[in-house]
């Protein structure tokens, strides 16, 4: 669930920008810096986030499209230090699983690149009641919703059974419609953050202990959370990000 620690790591990957370049912030940072320049950032300050900037980071993943221009989304802000500490206890307990399912035990994993990294969850666990702010990406379930008894009569009649039972398969709703329609959100959410000088990182680790968080964190029925994200002043420093070269992934007109 985390990094790219996986496969890739015995492939080539080049660094985004030039190590020396410097950093820009700011709403007038250029767009390509700001994704080029974009890391995980798992080492955060414990100092308060305003709400005012908090805001825009939401209104800023409300900027991103949903599937039908739907926008189902809602982000739950929690900035409340004791509800933290509470979370807290659930964060480190989805860490633990993924390091029992083998988070550490992938290819490249002994590479200093994803020690580093393995350190940072480490801290951010340890610390994770300092959190400034954590925010989950919310996306109602299309199952939620369903079609009216009467359409899909109608809609059986005018296709036939066969092709009404494929369209059932082929639906966009469902987990994936939901998922493409929230993480959208998500990385305007996170490209904002990194714009303000703010310090994120997506994470779906949650997915654990889904109704625990649920629970914490008082998800209505029909809606579920996507993403947990937490939000701070960075400790660390931002950077070029390391990835595949777009040779090794670009193919025209077939694979
Ligand atoms: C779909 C998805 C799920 C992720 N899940 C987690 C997670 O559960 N925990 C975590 O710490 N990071 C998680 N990440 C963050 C990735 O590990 C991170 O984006 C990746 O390592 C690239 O990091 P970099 O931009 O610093 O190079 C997730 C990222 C994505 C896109």
């Amino acid at each position: 669930m985390t990094e790219s620690a996986g496969p890739q790591r015995a492939e080539a990957t080049e660094l985004s920008v030039d190590p020396g370049t410097e950093m820009l912030f700011g709403a007038d940072a250029p767009l390509t810096h700001v994704m080029a320049t974009m890391r995980a950032m798992r080492r955060l300050k414990p100092d308060p986030v305003p709400r005012e900037l908090l805001t825009e980071l939401v209104r800023a993943a409300t900027w991103a499209p949903s599937g039908s221009d739907a926008q189902h989304y809602g982000f739950i802000v929690v900035d409340d230090p004791d509800l933290m500490s509470e979370l807290a206890v659930l964060w480190q307990d989805c860490f633990d699983i993924y390091k029992e399912l083998g988070g550490t035990v992938v290819p490249g994993a002994d590479s200093d690149r994803h020690q580093r990294m393995y350190a940072a969850l480490e801290h951010q666990a340890d610390h994770f009641a300092q959190t400034p702010a954590l925010i989950a990406a919310v996306y109602k379930k299309s199952s939620a919703e369903g079609f009216s008894p009467k359409a899909t009569i109608e809609l059986g009649r005018r296709l036939g059974r066969k092709r009404l039972a494929a369209l059932a398969k082929a639906t966009t709703a469902g987990p994936l419609g939901e998922a493409s329609s929230i993480y959208p959100a998500c990385q305007n959410l996170l490209l904002a953050a990194r714009a303000n000088g703010l310090a994120a990182t997506l994470t779906i680790w949650h997915l654990f202990r889904t109704s625990d968080w649920h629970a914490a964190l008082g998800v209505p029925k029909g809606q579920a959370i996507y993403a947990l994200i937490p939000v701070g002043w960075p400790a660390g420093n931002f950077g070029p990000v390391r990835r595949r070269p777009v040779d090794d992934i670009l193919h025209w007109n077939k694979w």
